[in-house]
């Protein structure tokens, strides 16, 4: 990693008020979750490869493949949940929290936009995270929506029914967002105010090929925020940014912070 890109992002940092994140998978994958996509170690054993080398989103992540075998998703999902909760923040996590108490104690705001469904920015203490695909920890039913928290052990039955209208024959899904699914509106709106009003974008641990996320740093260039992408492999969005930093979220958050606090 360039000490100037470093040095300029903390320069950045110092200097705004108003700072929006957008995280995806490769910050968690420092906690041990694995990626969706990504170059990887090619040596790695399969169960340790990027989720969608090993697996088909299209009959693991779509309504279509909930509808056509719930059994199969509902038991990948509650796989992945169990190792979420097994998994711990790390220091790109908490680098993050510490930013955001950093900025709010001279007046300032850091929004948090996350593609992750794992919970880590949150047990990390960072607050009010907007999760633009949903969360894996709660679940909802498929009939009228109520939504559940599990217990922290693999669920029960498969595919779970849900517990307030099992006799009409409802099912529980995670709170995620599936391929062909809208986001939360909420959510995006919250994250299109936080580009448009921030004075510097970071993107961290995504692959940028997922939209309308990775639209949001191109949003907040166009209304004059400086950018920085926190990536070990470069991504469709690197040469658009103001400072690529080409390292692990977990080596260069706290380098960072460690600048902001030690400047010069
Ligand atoms: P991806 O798996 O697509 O991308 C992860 C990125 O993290 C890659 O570009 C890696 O190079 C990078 N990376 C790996 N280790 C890292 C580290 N230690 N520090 C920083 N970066 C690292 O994950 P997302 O971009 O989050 O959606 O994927 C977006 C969406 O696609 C997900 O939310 C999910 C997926 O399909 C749904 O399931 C709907």
């Amino acid at each position: 990693m360039t000490h100037d890109a470093l040095d300029a992002a903390a320069h950045a940092l110092a200097g705004a008020r108003r700072v929006a994140v957008l995280t995806g998978a490769g910050i968690s994958a420092e906690s041990g979750l694995r990626t969706f996509r990504g170059a990887g170690t090619p040596d790695l054993p399969p169960d340790m490869q990027a989720l969608w080398k090993e697996f088909d989103p299209q009959t693991l992540a779509t309504p279509e493949a909930f509808g056509a075998n719930p059994d199969l998703v509902t038991r990948w999902y509650d796989w992945r949940r169990i190792g979420c909760l097994a998994a711990e923040p790390n220091a790109g996590h908490l680098a993050l929290a510490e930013l955001e108490r950093r900025l709010a104690s001279r007046g300032g705001e850091l929004s948090l936009l996350t593609q992750n469904v794992d919970r880590l920015h949150q047990r990390a203490g960072s607050t009010g995270v907007v999760e633009l695909h949903g969360t894996i920890m709660v679940w909802r039913c498929t009939r009228c929506g109520v939504e559940t928290e599990p217990p922290a052990q693999p669920m029960a039955e498969f595919p779970p029914r849900s517990p307030c209208c099992a006799g009409r024959g409802s099912l529980l899904r995670p709170a995620v967002v599936w391929f062909g699914e809208s986001l939360p509106a909420a959510a995006v709106l919250a994250a299109a105010r936080a580009a448009e009003t921030c004075d510097v974008f970071l993107s961290i641990g995504t692959s940028s090929v997922v939209y309308p996320a990775a639209a949001f740093i191109l949003q907040a260039a166009a209304n004059g925020a400086k950018t920085i992408e926190i990536n070990p492999e470069p991504t469709p969005l690197s040469g658009r940014v103001d400072w690529s930093i080409r390292a692990k979220a977990g080596d260069a958050l706290p380098r960072i912070m460690e600048k902001l606090a030690n400047p010069g």
